[in-house]
């Protein structure tokens, strides 16, 4: 079992393929020529088995596969088949562009549950926020999951100024359609722009859909980050992810693989732990991931505070999201 210090048993490991992304979105990279890691600093495909190995042993019951995009990584699907033979939930986080070539490998491992990055439903948009021409394709490999009877939950970061208004463009698509949106307050990390006017909060998230619609509360899951709400007469639903006004972390489970293999024990913790080197060392690697998770903070690394009106996003000791993979 691994635990932290405050009792919380973490049994989900989020694992980044690589840092590397068909996609340029601007919150999510330092910058447009931003240097990938090279391929001999990432975790190689036996490498990640074998850590992934040792956290199962441990108790862990949930895998999620994250980036940059993972499905970009060229091995992604030899990765994939060997992490499903564990006795494990895979599951994955992408930004959909990849699911077509890739759905059958997806569905041999097992995978039941795909979360999609999607931030708006306007083809203009989508390319000045991804700068990439791609709204379709991903829009068409959502309706490919539907029909193939994966869960898809979209995940839509929700920026002042750039997206609020679509809010409820989103929830008219949930009416007809067995998807769940996420709305996803704006959070900040090291070169992302992020400035506290930007934020939509989760209150002003209700407040949008209430003008319109009868929202109801769904009883949360053990360790949801995300708050979840159902309109009646809608098929699908809808989920608040409120990191900034209302965060979460006094059920928090998870614990965070990069691509180069450091642990991180929370999403915003300002240091982590090199388990790659260790494991090429052939070091002792479970006491470096107790360590690193006992020491985890209470609440959002100890970094983010209460005080997000006056925060300023480089002052946080933090990857960018990109190398982080949410
Ligand atoms: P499930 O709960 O397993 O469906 O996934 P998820 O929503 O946690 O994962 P996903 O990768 O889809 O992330 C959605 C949003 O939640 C992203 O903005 C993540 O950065 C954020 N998120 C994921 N895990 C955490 C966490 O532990 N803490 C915080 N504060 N945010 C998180
Ligand atoms: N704030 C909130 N969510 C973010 N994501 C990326 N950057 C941010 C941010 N600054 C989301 C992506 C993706 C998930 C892994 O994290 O949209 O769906
Ligand atoms: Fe857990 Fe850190 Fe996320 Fe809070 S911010 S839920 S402690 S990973």
């Amino acid at each position: 079992m691994i635990a932290d210090s405050f009792g919380r048993v973490h049994d989900y490991l989020r694992i980044s393929l690589t840092d590397n992304c068909n996609f340029r979105c601007f919150y999510c990279m330092p910058e447009e020529d931003y240097d990938f890691t090279p391929a001999s600093r990432l975790m190689q495909p036996d490498e990640i088995l074998t850590l992934a190995k040792i956290f199962v042993e441990q108790g862990v019951k949930k895998i999620r596969l994250t980036g940059g995009e993972p499905l970009v990584r060229k091995d992604a699907a030899e990765i994939i088949a060997e992490l499903g033979k564990l006795p494990v939930e895979l599951v994955i986080t992408t930004n959909g562009t990849r699911i077509a070539e890739m759905l059958p490998t997806l569905i041999a491992a097992g995978i039941k549950s795909i979360n999609i990055s999607l931030d708006t439903l306007q083809p203009e948009k989508f390319f000045m926020i991804t700068r990439r021409d791609l709204f379709h394709q991903v829009r068409s490999n959502i309706e490919l999951l539907l029909q193939n009877k994966i869960t898809v939950k979209i995940n839509m970061v929700v920026m002042k100024g750039l997206n609020d208004n679509e809010i409820k463009d989103f929830i008219e698509w949930t009416k007809h359609n067995p998807v769940q949106i996420r709305f996803i307050e704006f959070m900040p990390f090291s070169g992302n722009k992020w400035t506290s006017n930007k934020l939509f909060s989760l209150d002003e998230i209700l407040a949008t859909v209430e003008e319109d619609f009868t929202v109801l509360p769904v009883k949360a899951a053990p360790h949801d980050t995300a708050k979840s709400f159902m309109i009646p007469g809608h098929e699908g639903s809808f989920a608040i992810i409120s990191t900034m006004t209302a965060p979460f972390c006094s059920t928090c489970n998870r614990m965070r693989l990069t691509a180069d293999g450091k642990l991180k024990n929370c999403l915003f913790s300002d240091g982590e732990t090199d388990l790659l080197t260790a494991l090429r060392n052939k070091e002792e690697i479970l006491p470096l991931i107790k360590a690193s998770i006992w020491s985890k903070k209470k609440e959002l690394g100890g970094q983010l505070g209460k005080h997000f009106e006056t925060l300023d996003a480089d002052s946080i000791v933090n990857r960018s999201m990109i190398t982080i993979g949410g």
